[in-house]
């Protein structure tokens, strides 16, 4: 089935698709202190809550969201047409792969939360994402994180390899390879995993039975439920998420 329809449907309920409470990520919001003329960069933007959020608490920032779901980016163009049509936001429907700013090392904040797979991991990613920031400027990833050591069938359940993610310690530690100093981590209680897991077993089911014809019902369930047990019977105590907030360019952090 299309994985963009999939995603949609799982995360219909959702306003953030990561594990992470509102709350935490407006006390972060705050913390970044964007100047007058600051320009964000979205990769992965989802339905842009973080980057909306943004352009309504920093009124003159300008801003570039991109998503590879043509159902993200209608939905995050109509967020931005209802919440802050006079901001100066764009967002492009394409590969984050694939973007390439006209200019290197222009935005003031580059942020990709949730989806390093994009730049091969988490290491790829802040290396990526490094480029494109100016020499004073927060780079924000969201990323898993070991909690302990996983089980074998826990991987082949959800399809991953022990060396894919890293711990927490970890997370951090590979921001210094880049000259990346941590500022700040948003971490997910247990009750924020289990908003963010709930929800897509709640939107499966009900999307589910209001769309019995659809011929997609199986494969949705089938796969939300194989997910549900993997959270339920190891994911819920052995993965955790966080979002590692670094900054560029900080004391002592020349590459
Ligand atoms: C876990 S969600 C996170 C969304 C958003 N950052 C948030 O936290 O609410 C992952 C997002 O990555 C997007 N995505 C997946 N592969 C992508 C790619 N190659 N380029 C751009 N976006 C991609 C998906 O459409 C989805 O919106």
């Amino acid at each position: 089935m299309d994985m963009w329809k999939f995603f949609d449907i799982t995360h219909r309920e959702h306003i953030l698709c990561n594990p992470m409470s509102l709350e935490k990520l407006d006390q972060l919001i705050t913390l970044l202190r964007l100047k007058p003329g600051a320009r964000v960069l979205e990769i992965a933007t989802g339905k842009g809550e973080f980057i909306i959020r943004l352009a309504e608490r920093y009124r003159q920032m300008t801003g570039t969201g991109i998503d590879f779901s043509p159902y993200c980016i209608a939905e995050v163009r109509k967020k931005h047409q209802t919440r802050v049509p006079d901001a100066q936001l764009s967002f492009l429907e394409m590969d984050g792969a694939e973007y390439l700013p006209e200019t290197l090392e222009s935005f003031d904040l580059v942020a990709c939360i949730g989806a390093s797979w994009i730049y091969g991991g988490h290491r790829g990613t802040l290396n990526a994402l490094y480029r494109m920031a100016t020499p004073e400027s927060w780079i924000v990833v969201g990323e898993p994180y070991w909690r302990h050591e996983p089980e074998g069938e826990y991987l082949q359940a959800i399809g991953v390899t022990r060396s894919d993610f890293g711990t927490h310690y970890q997370n951090v530690e590979v921001g210094r390879e880049h000259g990346l100093e941590a500022v700040y981590t948003l971490v997910s209680s247990q009750d924020d995993w289990d908003k963010y897991e709930g929800l897509q077993w709640y939107a499966a089911e009900t999307w589910a039975s209001d769309h019995q014809n659809d011929p997609d019902v199986e494969t949705v369930l089938k796969r939300v439920r194989e997910n549900k047990t993997a959270y339920l019977r190891w994911g819920r105590e052995t993965l955790g998420w966080a979002i590692y907030v670094f900054r560029k360019g900080g004391y002592g952090g020349s590459k």
